[in-house]
């Protein structure tokens, strides 16, 4: 009796040792699933991106506003390099260009730095402020 009781417990533990380690499988396929699956965020495109940080200021579609100029019609005046040395460091790069120089006087605060924006960003909001009319 007491050997037929033993044989039945080796053969359960069998089986519950192959349900957990299929569960574990299981437990990894979910969170693999999970970190790789749909709920990902999204990539911020350059149009949130300006909505987020200079629409405040510029308005949504770059009109200008009190606090800020236009960017309408500026394009010619851009690179995304030389877009993103200014959105880094805008006073330091003003103070070098003589129509921003001009310009900034005009407005009761100064253009905001945004270097603490990933490079990657930064080049987001230039092509942004390039794709204005
Ligand atoms: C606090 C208000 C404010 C915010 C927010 C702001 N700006 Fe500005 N921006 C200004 C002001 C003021 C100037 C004028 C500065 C100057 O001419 O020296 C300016 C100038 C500019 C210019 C130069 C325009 C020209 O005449 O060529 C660009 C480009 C620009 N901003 C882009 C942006 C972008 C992109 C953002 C968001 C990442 C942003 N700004 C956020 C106030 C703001």
């Amino acid at each position: 009796m007491h050997l037929a009781t033993n044989t039945w417990y080796k053969a359960a533990m069998r089986i519950v040792t192959k349900i957990s380690a299929s569960g574990a499988v299981a437990a990894l396929l979910i969170s693999y699933a999970g970190s790789c699956g749909g709920d990902a965020p999204k990539e911020t495109t350059g149009v949130q991106l300006f909505q987020a940080n200079c629409a405040q200021c510029h308005m949504g579609d770059g009109a200008g506003s009190a606090l800020a100029p236009p960017l309408h019609g500026k394009k010619s005046n851009w690179s995304r390099d030389t877009l993103v040395a200014y959105l880094k460091d805008p006073v330091g790069y003003a103070a070098r260009d003589p129509r921003l120089k001009a310009q900034g006087g005009k407005y009761s605060l100064p253009m905001p730095t945004y270097k603490m924006l990933p490079q990657a960003d930064l080049e987001k909001l230039a092509d942004q402020v390039l794709a204005m009319p």
